[in-house]
């Protein structure tokens, strides 16, 4: 385990469907490979990332959940799972997460219940990663209010290209009013096509954009099948198909991400 503070990763995009949960799984899996103590924390009520870390929900185990909610019974540490690679951390998530909003409503200090309850963790891992839902809920505020990196896997299709614009305006209005030191350490080109053109043509704007062309990961993460089929059996695909694409191309974004600093 690491002994300095953790980089804590947001992998959000109000957009579903353009692989955050893809990436968190993944991403961690690679970074655990190169040897880094890596948390997973699942904010989405849909929990597809405790389902592809092949965790499964048992009736009154604590998540993320009953920390968001400020239950003083629990604390960060109980909610933790080991899952079966060592190293691979997941606090994970709960359905009833999907109420919390509502739950909260009239709560002071709602949008940092996440970081209070981590604040203290924080220096246990190399690097703690978070899933957020395809919403700009409450849940992706605290979310945002505690990371200090946002990573953005933005799809090659028009409509992801499209949607970028309104989740920049949403980060820097986070980090205007409630978390000064968010930024934004990459965007990330998801669900590659080589055969098809419109893939090729949204990778072209992405690295021309002046807004997000300097920020875009060289990494690319290609279309694989592998990816989804590991998911399917609860395993990353790098503990499922070592030699995929898939796999190659979560380990190249690792080593990226390590080398790669926000400014
Ligand atoms: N590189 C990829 N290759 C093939 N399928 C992928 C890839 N990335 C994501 N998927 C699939 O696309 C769907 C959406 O990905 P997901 O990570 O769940 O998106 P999000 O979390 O943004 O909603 C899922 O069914 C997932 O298995
Ligand atoms: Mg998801």
């Amino acid at each position: 385990m690491g002994n300095e503070e953790a980089r804590i990763i947001a992998v959000a995009n109000e957009k579903g469907g353009v692989g955050k949960t893809v990436t968190v799984v993944n991403l961690g899996a690679a970074l655990c490979q190169e040897r880094k103590s890596v948390l997973i924390v699942d904010m989405d009520p849909q929990f597809n990332a405790t389902r592809g870390l092949g965790v499964e929900l048992k009736g009154e185990m604590p998540t993320v959940y009953h920390l968001i909610k400020g239950d003083e019974s629990i604390k960060a540490p109980d909610t933790i799972v080991k899952t079966k690679w060592h190293g691979l951390d997941l606090i994970p998530s709960h359905v009833d997460l999907a109420g919390a909003e509502v739950e909260l409503v009239d709560e002071i200090g709602r949008e940092n219940k996440l970081k209070d309850a981590l604040d203290d963790i924080n220096n246990a891992y190399d690097f703690i990663l978070l899933d957020t839902p395809p919403s700009l809920s409450l849940l992706t505020v605290n979310v945002l209010a505690y990371a200090t990196e946002v990573l953005v896997p933005c799809q090659t299709h028009p409509y992801a290209y499209a949607a970028l614009e309104e989740l920049f305006d949403t980060i820097l209005t986070i980090k205007k009013n409630i978390n000064p030191h968010l930024s934004v350490i990459g965007v990330l080109a998801t669900l590659f096509d080589t055969r098809t053109r419109v893939s090729h043509s949204i990778l072209e704007k992405l690295k021309n954009d002046d807004r997000y062309g300097p920020l875009l990961f060289e990494t690319v993460i290609r279309v694989n099948t592998t990816i989804a089929e590991s998911a399917g059996v609860g395993k990353p695909v790098i503990f499922y198909r070592q030699n995929s694409y898939g796999s190659m191309d979560y380990t190249d974004l690792a080593k990226e991400l390590m080398s790669k600093h926000s400014a």
